[in-house]
């Protein structure tokens, strides 16, 4: 039986599902290694401090530290330290929306030198349909039983460490073992465990992105109708949802954007053999909206001779994440037909960036590209032709109305 100085090791540890859950762990008491490329986050980690927002986490990261239950490293041989390898490594499509499938297989390729059958290998990401049983196979070529278990993420980015207690963890394995090995594991810090197979597990993580992509193309869709006759949507489904909890599920309007929900839906059409008619007609309408908006704001405003604001460029609220975020793509359409544009955030970093007040005072037309909770108490003048599509600004106006 091989021996063990560390119990966990999170590949990908510095990134927003590695180290959440290197924090939950080392808050359970393990031992763990964050084993990562990017040394400048974990320069950043190890001084305390995170490298983005996550609620929650700078206390448990103080502690870790003080305990000395933190390990960093660069060096793929520290795998073989821990008894259990949870790989959380990025999964994106390419440029055409296809999947980079060989991305997994490509690191358990360079990494199965150092990873040993007695250790348990956690896949965390999210894969492309059979990826894990793919995983399986590659390390089993030398004749020994793996155990390799699909434990699937399903944290809200930003709100990891609350709902790490919270969520269900639904738990998978090539084997008796695997299952049971990753159960003893995520016992340590979720609430509940259920057990899928394998693939039932990696089609219930994707069916999750795609459903909630689904969902929000609804609103979004509704939305654009409604503006089309002049009626305010947020009206509409605030009335729609009230006491009625057959509409309740209803998702406000807004922009559906972050590195995963259209990912994950291409992921699924690709597996299909690009056959997925709900999933495509939900990225036409996410990944329209923000033309749709330029559209409605180009009938009111000659947008050569215009300057927009647009108030939040993260991909979701209270979060410094810019990853796929469509208020970028918002800004690029707009300056496209001519107008001048200007970014402001209360999260994001970046020097070009004006602040909220400046923005205010400077722009005709403003844009709420997310709902970060600072812009709701924000009060616009009446001059300013304000599109507030969660309807969070301080006051009614051409398109949100509180
Ligand atoms: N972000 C979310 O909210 C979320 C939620 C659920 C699931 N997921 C899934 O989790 C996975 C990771 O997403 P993320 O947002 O944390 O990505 P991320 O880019 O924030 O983190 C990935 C980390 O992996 C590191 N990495 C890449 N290759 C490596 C290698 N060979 N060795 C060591 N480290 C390596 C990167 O440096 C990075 O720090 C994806 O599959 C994603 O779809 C993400």
């Amino acid at each position: 039986m091989d021996q063990y100085d560390q119990d966990i090791c999170v590949v990908g540890g510095a990134g927003h599902v590695g180290l959440p859950l290197a924090l939950a762990f080392a808050a359970a008491g393990q031992r763990v290694i964050i084993n990562d490329l990017n040394t400048a986050a974990m320069d950043v980690i190890k001084s305390g401090r995170m490298p983005f927002i996550e609620y929650g986490a700078e206390p448990l990261l103080a502690e870790a530290l003080k305990a000395n239950r933190l390990l960093f490293s660069s060096d793929p041989r520290d795998i073989a330290r821990a008894k259990y390898v949870i790989v959380t490594i990025g999964t994106p499509v390419d440029e055409y929306l296809n999947p980079k499938l060989r991305a997994l297989l490509d690191l358990f390729k360079q990494l199965r030198q150092y990873l040993r059958p007695s250790q348990t290998i956690v896949i965390r990401s999210t894969v492309f349909p059979r990826t894990c049983r793919q995983v399986e196979r590659l390390l089993s070529q030398d004749g020994n039983q793996w155990r390799v278990a699909y434990c699937p993420e399903r944290i809200a980015q930003g709100f990891a460490i609350k709902e790490l207690k919270e969520l269900p963890q639904i738990v998978s394995g090539s084997s008796p073992e695997a299952v049971e090995s990753a159960t003893a594991l995520f016992d340590m810090v979720a609430p509940e465990i259920v057990h899928l197979e394998i693939e039932e597990a990696e089609l219930a993580k994707l069916f999750s992105n795609a459903w909630r992509y689904i969902q929000f193309a609804a609103a979004n869709q509704f939305y654009m109708l409604a503006n089309s006759i002049g009626v305010d949507f947020n009206h509409v489904r605030e009335a729609m949802v009230r006491g009625y909890g057959r509409a309740a599920t209803l998702p406000s309007a807004g922009f559906a954007a972050g590195p995963c929900l259209l990912k994950d839906t291409m992921q699924l059409a690709a597996f299909n053999n690009n056959s997925f008619p709900l999933g495509h007609a939900a990225m036409a309408i996410n990944e329209g909206l923000p033309n749709f908006l330029v559209d409605m704001v180009s009938r009111r405003h000659n947008l050569s001779e215009t300057r927009v604001g647009i108030l939040g460029m993260a991909f979701k609220a209270d979060i410094d994440d810019i990853r796929d975020s469509l208020s970028y793509k918002l800004g690029k359409v707009l300056r496209f037909h001519g107008a001048d544009v200007l970014y402001s955030d209360e999260f994001v970093k970046d020097p070009t960036f004006v602040s909220k007040e400046e923005l205010i005072a400077r722009a005709q037309v403003v844009i709420v590209g997310v709902p970060h909770t600072a812009y709701k108490a924000l009060v616009l003048p009446p001059h300013i032709d304000a599109v507030d599509l969660w309807g969070v600004l301080g006051k009614p106006s051409c398109h949100g109305v509180m």
